[in-house]
Formats: structure tokens, C-alpha cells, sequence
């Protein structure tokens, strides 16, 4: 990986845990609910990429609570719960070599940035609820061009703003679709394979792969 520029992180599953929510309530919800938790995030996705099909859009948030509401009958979670899982939704914690990683990385001389289907007062807030406000140059949310990831005019938005070339972009996300979204856009997408997953057949496999975020830097550096 040569001449990376800017080092730029998908938000949900790749920064911020976002089984985090429903974990913070399976004393209430019992042993489902991580079925419940992956069964929310699955729906809340195909609502984005269902949306951007239909021309349908609607913001990230109503998006998460669409699918919330769905998720809650087909997982028949008390009704009382949903503002609960809401609330928490919006600090979801970040995975836990983040916040560190982040920090070494800002003394490093990279733009860092977010690029994320979340509405920009979802990120900020997502951002200062674990205090990493001040790391980065520019969080972009796909509220600015109204599509959700993978159109390539979400992918655009940083190669605009930092005048650089695709490749010189290391775009970093757990999402295996996002991965291949944006190496499919020209990316040096690399893949934060968490949980010893199966990568996707859509045309691009990363050169890199890491388990978290702290093999980043020697990865970028040393190729
Ligand atoms: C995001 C979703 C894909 O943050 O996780 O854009």
C-alpha cells in the first residue's frame, strides 16, 4: 500500500459496535438477544439498499427505527423497550483498541475521516459520546449526496474534498459489501475482519485484511 493519503473508517460495525444496543439490554431481552441484535442490523441495511433502489430515500435514523419496529415483532420484544434501544443506539461503544488506535493515528500524517450512511448529528454525537471529537478532519455522511452506500457518488465524497486519487484512499470497514463497495469504486479497501468471517463474491477481494485496528498501521507503512 503505497502513497495512502487519507485513512478513511465505515462508522457502524467497523468503529462503533453496533450489537452494543441490544447487548446492554440482554438482561431483558435473554439469550436472543443477539439473533434479535444481527436480525435489527441485516433489516436496517436492506431498508438502506432497498431505498436507494426505490428512490424512496429516508434519513439513517428513521431507517433504524423502521427496521427496529420490524425487528421487535418478529423477535416479540416488549413494546416498553423500544426507546430504551433507541437511546443506546445513539452511543453505541466503539470496539475496544479504537479509541487508542484513533489517537496514534492523528499524530500521523493522514487526513482521517468517517464515511458513513449516518446522518451527520447521528455521527457527531456517536463521536462525542466516546470522546474522539477532535481526530477527525472530516466526518462524511451520505445525507450530502442523499444515496446510501455503495453509489459511487458516497465513495466520491472524499476524493472531491481531499483532491487525491482513489487509490490513495485506505477506506477500512467490517461490512464485507462496504469493503467491496468501495474497492469496487477504486479504494484500497481494507477489510477489519473482527469475527473470522467469509468474504463476499462481488468482484474485488482486499489485499488486506486485519483482525482489528491495531495491525493498521504497520500494514499501511510497511508495503
Ligand atoms: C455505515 C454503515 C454501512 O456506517 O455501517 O455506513
Amino acid at each position: 500500500m503505497k502513497n495512502i493519503k487519507a485513512i478513511i473508517f465505515d462508522a457502524y460495525g467497523t468503529l462503533f459496535d453496533v450489537n452494543s444496543a441490544a447487548e446492554k439490554c440482554k438482561d431483558k431481552i435473554g439469550d436472543k438477544w443477539e439473533g434479535f441484535a444481527n436480525y435489527w442490523r441485516t433489516t436496517q441495511l436492506e431498508y438502506t439498499w432497498l431505498r436507494s433502489l426505490m428512490n424512496r430515500h429516508k434519513d439513517f435514523w428513521k431507517i433504524t427505527e423502521d427496521s427496529l419496529d420490524k425487528s421487535m415483532k418478529a423477535f416479540k420484544i416488549n413494546p416498553s423497550m423500544r426507546n430504551e434501544l433507541l437511546n443506546l443506539y445513539k452511543v453505541l461503544s466503539p470496539f475496544k483498541e479504537v479509541p487508542e488506535v484513533l489517537k496514534k493515528l492523528k499524530d500521523k500524517n493522514y487526513k482521517l475521516g468517517i464515511l458513513s450512511n449516518g446522518t451527520p448529528a447521528l455521527l457527531n454525537e456517536l463521536v462525542k459520546s466516546n470522546n474522539l471529537e477532535n481526530i477527525f478532519d472530516n466526518i462524511f455522511s451520505i445525507e450530502e449526496v442523499g444515496i446510501y452506500k455503495p453509489d459511487s457518488k458516497v465513495y466520491d465524497m472524499p476524493i472531491i474534498k481531499y483532491k487525491i486519487q482513489k487509490e490513495e484512499v485506505a477506506f477500512l470497514s467490517a461490512n464485507t459489501w462496504d469493503v467491496s463497495g468501495g474497492g469496487n469504486y477504486g479504494y484500497s479497501s481494507i477489510w477489519v475482519n473482527r469475527n473470522n468471517n467469509i468474504f463476499d463474491n462481488l468482484d474485488y477481494l482486499p489485499k488486506i485484511q486485519i483482525t482489528n485496528l491495531k495491525q493498521l498501521l504497520p500494514k499501511i507503512e510497511s508495503k
